[in-house]
């Protein structure tokens, strides 16, 4: 009886034309596909798992994750209960960036990709584009450098829980200060997703997982590991909260 690895080096012809066809796709086609997959799985998950509380993200860039996300809310829906406030749904959307890149970047920070260069983009193009999802979501975009626009603390933007909180904004110091927001309104099944979590060649001390780490130990929360997806992407649950 011939072996079955036998028969499949037989089909190099495919091999070669699947190789072919996968090394023509953009990989950042390949790890957005998979953000979006992951995006939609925690929106059910938080749905049935009646995670209540707002969808916050910090780097906004173009608005395509921020359009996904609100996309996924409204397919999720019925999946949860007291979704509703009045018209609009209750899960509200929060977008946090300068919309200018990254300012000043600090020794620490700098990386060969976050440049300003690279994260070109316009508030008023991102206002236009999330315009037609404030039928049902309250939305809000809120424009500005973290030092800043973070200062005043989530209860002064009325934020009282996370549902969702999505890290995408690549550096140490503006994650830092995206964590020190959030401690106040982490709650047993927040969803952390951290995009950037092995750049800066896998360096724990530096990036987006350095603030993550120190943000675990002041904050009381303990995490899990949900899911991992793109390039090296991760999921966290707050499992747990001490507060
Ligand atoms: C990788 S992009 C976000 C991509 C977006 N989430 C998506 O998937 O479409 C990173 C964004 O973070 C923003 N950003 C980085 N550091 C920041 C800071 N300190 N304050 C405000 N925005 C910042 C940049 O302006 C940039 O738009």
């Amino acid at each position: 009886m011939g072996s079955q690895f036998g028969f499949l080096a037989k089909l190099g012809v495919m091999q070669n034309l699947a190789s072919g066809l996968v090394a023509c796709v953009d990989p950042v086609i390949i790890h957005n596909m998979e953000k979006y997959s992951a995006i939609l799985k925690i929106f059910y998950y938080t749905a049935i798992e009646d995670i209540q509380g707002d969808y916050l993200e910090f780097g906004v860039y173009t608005g395509s994750s921020f359009c996904h996300a609100l996309r996924c809310c409204k397919k999720t829906l019925k999946y949860g209960k007291q979704v509703w406030n009045s018209s609009k749904a209750r899960t509200r959307f929060f977008g946090f960036d300068s919309f200018e890149g990254f300012g000043e970047v600090s020794e620490g920070d700098k990386h060969p990709f976050f440049e300003d260069s690279n994260f070109a983009t316009s508030y008023e193009k991102v206002q236009k584009r999330v315009a037609p999802f404030r039928k049902h979501f309250d939305v809000k975009l809120i424009k500005g450098f973290y030092n800043e626009s973070l200062h005043a603390g989530p209860a002064a933007m009325g934020i009282e829980k996370a549902r969702i909180i999505f890290v995408d904004c690549d550096t140490y110091t503006a994650a830092k200060d995206v964590f020190e927001f959030c401690a106040p309104i982490v709650q047993e099944g927040t969803i952390i997703v951290l995009d950037d979590r092995v750049c800066y060649k896998g360096n724990r001390e530096a990036g987006v997982t350095r603030a993550f780490e120190e943000f675990k130990n002041y904050s009381g929360a303990s995490t899990r590991l949900f899911s991992l997806y793109g390039m090296g992407a991760g999921i966290q649950i707050v499992s747990g909260l001490k507060r």
